[in-house]
């Protein structure tokens, strides 16, 4: 199935609808060797991604690294890529956003980066707002920095930090959205439609917690992040099997498999949703490629819809 590409925002760049998470490349998620790495860029290039989200917290820079080498090796173009970083809350000191954007730059190996986001508010260190949303528009000016993001902001927050910019917008807002864990309908997606941002949503596949994959024993064994996530929690996760069956009848119906319709699902909802599933293997990301160039009938997507709201998710786990 041929890849589907949409725009950036209100920009004429232009990016595949679903886009690779490289959180992966970590030991969070443990693909820590860079061959392992590479060759599920060159999956992902191979099926048509050109949108790559990573994070300078990713491995300390282990996923910038291996994601500016690989593209370099593989020879893929810079100019045929969409490369997303992000900076931490805690690296937002006005006097700090240019050395921590030097660095990011110089691991993934280019001379600007097409997409710089904030990945968190600065909870702890109170940075004032219009400092270091001023600082990043400066790059932006030096040519450092294309085009602006905000992750993981309140929706008043992410008005407050706009509020500082003079020249130039936000084009992206990046949250957790799911089949799953919708919050980001009540205001992030109106917002996000109503100034023509695009929504990046992060674990899409809600950490493989509604594919059905584990089952309750599996699920106790598993030793990586997820061994905290409330997702995988019994009596959470308990639930997620159920839905993970209706999910399966749903895929089975379309000769497609359960993480291909919980994408879909996503870009059916709204056409500003770009999902950035993150993937462990090649082949994952060849399945999760085939998530577009077709779409959920309405009915089906409905069911989904009406199932998911029927369960109760509680992040309260001890
Ligand atoms: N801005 C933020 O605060 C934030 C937070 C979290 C994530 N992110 C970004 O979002 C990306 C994706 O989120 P995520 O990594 O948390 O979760 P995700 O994409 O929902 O789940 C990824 C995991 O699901 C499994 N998987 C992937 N494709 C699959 C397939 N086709 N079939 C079966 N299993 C599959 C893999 O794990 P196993 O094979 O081990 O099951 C993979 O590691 C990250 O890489 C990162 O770039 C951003």
């Amino acid at each position: 199935m041929a890849m589907e590409y949409t725009t950036l925002g209100s920009t004429d760049l232009k990016i595949s609808r679903i886009g690779l998470g490289t959180w992966q490349f970590s030991e969070a998620w443990g693909v820590t060797r860079y061959e392992d790495a590479k060759a599920i860029i060159a999956k992902a290039i191979e099926v048509g991604i050109n949108f790559f989200d990573t994070a300078m917290v990713y491995g300390r820079g282990m996923s910038e690294e291996f994601l500016g080498r690989a593209l370099r090796e593989l020879g893929v173009k810079r100019d045929e890529v969409v490369i997303a970083t992000k900076i931490p809350g805690e690296f937002l000191h006005p006097d700090d956003v240019p050395r921590a954007v030097e660095r990011s730059l110089r691991r993934l190996g280019v001379e600007s980066v097409d997409l710089m986001q904030i990945h968190w508010p600065p909870c702890w260190h109170n940075f004032p707002t219009c400092g270091y949303m001023r600082a990043l528009e400066r790059l932006v000016e030096l040519g450092k920095i294309d085009y602006l993001g905000l992750s993981d902001y309140p929706v008043e927050l992410a008005e407050a930090a706009r509020y500082c910019l003079a020249r130039h917008d936000i084009e992206v807002i990046q949250v957790r959205y799911n089949l799953v864990e919708r919050a980001a309908e009540e205001a992030h997606l109106p917002y996000a439609e109503e100034n023509n941002f695009t929504l990046l949503a992060w674990s899409p596949l809600a950490k493989g917690a509604i594919l059905g994959k584990y089952t309750l024993e599996d699920v106790q064994k598993i030793e990586d992040l997820r061994s905290r996530d409330p997702l995988f929690h019994p009596d959470n996760y308990k639930q997620l099997l159920g839905f993970a069956a209706k999910l399966r009848e749903v895929a089975e119906k379309y000769g497609k498999t359960p993480a291909q319709v919980a994408l879909n699902w996503l870009i059916t909802a709204s056409s500003v949703v770009v999902p950035i599933p993150g993937a462990k293997r090649p082949e994952q990301v060849e399945d999760n490629a085939g998530a577009v160039g077709w779409r959920l009938r309405y009915e089906d997507w409905r069911l989904l819809d009406e199932e998911s709201k029927k369960l109760r998710i509680t992040y309260v786990t001890w």
